[in-house]
């Protein structure tokens, strides 16, 4: 499954791919509101092994990489949770390199996936889950149109502190009435 945008590749991650993924994922700094951050090469491995080679299995994660197309290069990640017996919901984690940001290419990526999981998955509802500090990760949600529909506190135990955790969610209905291209 391939998705393109103007700017953009989106692919599933292969294994060929450790080495990129590892160079922006193992940013401490730039990643330190997320769950994950690699040690070592071989961290990427398991990641790249461990994920669902099949898309939309039920309880499953399954990972996009987002290419420049002008480069070639990978700069980011895009992770779907295939959630529920209904298999009717998803959640949506995103990273991108330092290097590629405030460029507009997360909105580009998030829209595209969203837009192929409600239209052609046939998804109700996306969610996603931010820590309220991150606030280029809302800023990106909001410009998406996503809703604020939860806010948890400390709920979130991450990289050993107890985190907030906000809920943002999207249904078929809103996607449509916003009706966006990308
Ligand atoms: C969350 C994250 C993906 C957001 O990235 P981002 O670069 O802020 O978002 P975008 O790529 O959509 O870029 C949007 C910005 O680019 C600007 N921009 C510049 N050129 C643009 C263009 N040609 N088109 C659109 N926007 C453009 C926008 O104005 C916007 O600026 P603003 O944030 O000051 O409002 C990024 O911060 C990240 O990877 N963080 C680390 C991982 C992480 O925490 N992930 C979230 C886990 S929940």
């Amino acid at each position: 499954m391939i998705l393109e945008t103007k700017r953009l590749t989106i692919r599933p991650i292969q294994i060929g791919d450790k080495n990129e993924v590892f160079e922006y994922r193992s940013d401490k700094a730039t990643n330190q509101y997320q769950g994950w951050i690699p040690e070592t090469l071989s961290d990427v491995e398991t990641f790249i092994e461990d994920v669902s080679e099949q898309m939309n299995e039920p309880e499953t994660w399954f990972q996009f990489v987002v290419i420049e197309k002008e480069t070639q290069k990978i700069i980011g990640d895009l992770g779907v949770h295939f959630l529920g017996s209904e298999n009717r919901q998803a959640e949506i984690g995103f990273t991108l390199s330092k290097n590629f940001q405030h460029k507009g290419y997360a909105t580009e990526a998030v829209k595209r996936v969203i837009d192929y999981l409600f239209k052609a998955l046939g998804k109700h509802r996306i969610i996603t889950s931010i820590d309220p500090a991150n606030k280029n990760a809302v800023r990106l949600v909001e410009r998406i149109g996503f809703r604020k529909e939860a806010h948890f506190v400390e709920s979130l135990l991450i990289n050993g502190q107890w985190v907030d955790d906000l809920i943002y969610a999207m249904i078929e209905k809103d996607w449509e009435n916003l009706n966006r291209p990308f």
